[in-house]
């Protein structure tokens, strides 16, 4: 199991490791109220904004019983005055039996876990990874679906710098689905993990438009264009309005398909989608707790 160790990437845990922490979540779904941590202190350390991520782990924290730590605005601490992540991290850890840490740069949460004699866990870091969120979608998959096994996902948007959809491609690839990668030129999936999935025999396609994909798919993962990794605003305006998903284009859709989005979203799924049953995006984000608590509960052994 995980315990004692961090969790950078999602390819840092094994399937068997995934499967475990979606019973888990279940258990906690079941039975939130286990305060298995009393005694233990959680850093939370934001260096970028966050709503559902933060606020959902801190809340997975104190629902376990133990205390947080922590800023959610690095402008408070003494990173304003020069102070490096390598001591910041080495003092957090003076403190803090976890480190949850969310950073803009790509790397810096691998960094963080080499300088901390207490596990770190990353909860995004730059365009590159977002474990947890990945098991939490996992978690929404597995729930809405029955399984993860065989289905055909459909990932739409900002596949270059939405770092949502790296981590899930790798984690689902132990599943045998199919992948559907709907993006303009500019935000296709990098060429990185379409060699992980031609390695691993996965089978994926690339499409510009989402009407090809949506009477196919189980899963369609809508992503937000990250207007904060564009270098050139002009190119972010170009395309930030190139998928916008409303409730008429979803009666061609089969019944079983959900519709997943790691939030915030800013346009593109309109606000008429949101009553449709195959909406599913805002209990994903309420699976982000349960899934959170099970992963701090095995990285602190409280879950054998
Ligand atoms: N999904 C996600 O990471 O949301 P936040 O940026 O609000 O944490």
């Amino acid at each position: 199991m995980i315990k004692n160790k961090s969790l950078v990437s999602i390819n840092d845990i094994s399937k068997e490791d995934m499967l475990r922490i979606l019973e888990l979540a279940a258990d906690f779904e079941a039975n939130p109220d286990q305060p298995l941590l009393r005694g233990k202190i959680i850093a939370s350390l934001f260096f970028e904004p966050s709503t559902r991520t933060r606020l959902s782990f801190e809340t997975a924290m104190n629902r376990l019983g133990a205390r947080v730590i922590g800023f959610s605005d690095p402008g408070v601490t003494s990173a304003t005055k020069g102070e490096t992540l390598k001591d910041t991290i080495k003092m957090v850890s003076n403190y803090a039996d976890l480190i949850v840490m969310r950073h803009y740069l790509e790397g810096a949460a691998r960094y963080a876990a080499e300088q901390s004699p207490v596990p770190v866990i990353n909860a995004g870091d730059g365009a590159n990874q977002h474990p947890t969120q990945t098991l939490l979608d996992m978690y929404s998959i597995n729930k809405t679906q029955g399984g993860l096994d065989n289905l055909k996902i459909a990932l739409v948007g900002d596949l270059k710098y939405g770092r949502t959809v790296h981590s899930l491609i790798q984690a689902m690839s132990y599943f045998n689905p199919t992948f559907y990668f709907v993006a303009p030129d500019e935000l296709k999936m990098p060429q990185e993990y379409k060699t992980f999935l031609d390695e691993k025999g996965i089978t994926y396609e690339e499409h510009r438009d989402m009407a090809d994909v949506l009477p196919t798919a189980d899963i369609l993962y809508m992503t937000r264009v990250q207007k904060e990794r564009f270098s050139d605003l002009m190119e972010y305006e170009r395309v930030k309005n190139t998928y916008v998903l409303h409730n008429d284009m979803l009666s061609v859709t089969k019944d079983n398909l959900r519709i997943l989005h790691p939030l915030p979203r800013v346009g593109e799924i309109s606000t008429d989608v949101d009553q449709n049953p195959k909406a599913y995006f805002f209990e994903q984000a309420k699976n982000g707790m349960y899934t959170r608590m099970a992963i701090i509960a095995a990285i602190l052994g409280a879950k054998e």
